[in-house]
């Protein structure tokens, strides 16, 4: 019988008979093979998978939501969100780097070489740089690290200079190293020797300002450095965005879990981070 797509069959890829692209819809659920998938450190994992057309077409800081096997004996009915943290087009491939602290990434975990990733997406709003842009500066503390790579990628791309200041509690934790050495200059900065202080990430930002290498800001997975890089940015009047993290449910605007309020010409508003964002302007986000 002739293949007969409905609206919900997934993308296998690799399948000889693959449904039919719908170029008007760029976002779709896929079956994409696991090419490897290795710890990095005792919390996070790497996971690295054949992806779609349509995958491949993901922008920085969009996200997709994953279909994590059960763990254990009980159902798991919820994908969960996890940005992008590398997007190969040369090979066809996405890279995921997630952290494990839940039933859920703790099932990701268990997905071998072979197995089929289902995930949704390419979700949400992206990361953008102004054309105008020569030099940014990429601010990322823990899980937040893996959603500022394909910007700093794209930075790379663009020919934009690219200053990575990563923040990790010891310096097994201060990963993605190799990925943002190949765009520009990275900074760990760590608990363990204080450096991670915010008062030291101003010293940082400061003295980038003074050389004119922070034409714009990015930031992700801290509040306190977000705080930081917001007042900075309002000081100093350098536009910024952020990456928001927030516990959802669908990740596609109906069901209101991920709500939360911003600033918007001195008025509070409400918005979804998984449809708004979860990227946003870093003077209209407000701290958690
Ligand atoms: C847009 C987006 C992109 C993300 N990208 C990444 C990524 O690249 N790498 C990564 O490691 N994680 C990322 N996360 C966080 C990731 O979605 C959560 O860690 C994951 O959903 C936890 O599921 P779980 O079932 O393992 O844990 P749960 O059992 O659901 O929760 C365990 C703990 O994690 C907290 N948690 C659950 N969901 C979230 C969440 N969405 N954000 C923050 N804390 C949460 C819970 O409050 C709880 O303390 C992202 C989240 C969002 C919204
Ligand atoms: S997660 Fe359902 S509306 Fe955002």
């Amino acid at each position: 019988m002739a293949h007969q797509p409905f609206a919900s069959a997934p993308h296998i890829v690799g399948a000889s008979t693959p449904v039919p692209a719908q170029p008007h819809i760029p976002t779709e659920e896929s079956l994409a093979p696991v090419v490897s998938h290795d710890w990095v450190n005792a919390e996070y994992k790497h996971l690295v998978v054949d992806a779609s057309p349509k995958a491949l077409a993901v922008k920085p800081g969009q996200f997709f939501n994953l279909l994590c096997p059960s763990p254990d004996s009980g159902e798991l009915w919820l994908r969960r969100p996890q940005s992008v943290y590398r997007i190969d087009r040369a090979r066809g491939r996405l890279e995921f780097l997630y952290k494990c602290v839940g039933r859920g990434t703790y099932g990701l975990a268990t997905l071998k070489h072979g197995d089929d990733l289902n995930m949704v997406g390419p979700l949400g709003v992206g990361f953008t740089i102004d054309p105008a842009c020569k030099h940014i500066v990429v601010l990322g503390r823990g899980v937040g690290i893996a959603t500022l790579g394909p910007i700093s990628q794209l930075a790379g791309e663009r020919g934009v200079g690219v200053t990575a200041i990563l923040s990790a509690r010891s310096p097994e934790f201060v990963m993605a190293g190799e990925l943002f050495d190949k765009v520009g200059d990275v900074i760990g900065v760590l608990d363990t020797d204080g450096t991670s202080s915010v008062e030291n990430v101003e010293a940082i930002l400061l003295k980038l300002i003074a050389e004119r290498k922070a034409d714009a800001f990015f930031t992700c997975g801290s509040n306190r450095l977000f705080s930081l890089m917001k007042r900075l940015g309002k000081q100093h009047g350098i536009p910024g965005q952020v990456a928001m993290e927030q516990v959802m449910a669908c990740g596609l605007g109906p069901c209101y879990v991920c709500v939360r309020t911003f600033e918007v010409n001195g008025k509070q508003e409400l918005r979804r981070v998984c449809i708004d964002g979860p990227v946003f302007d870093l003077q209209e986000a407000v701290g958690w």
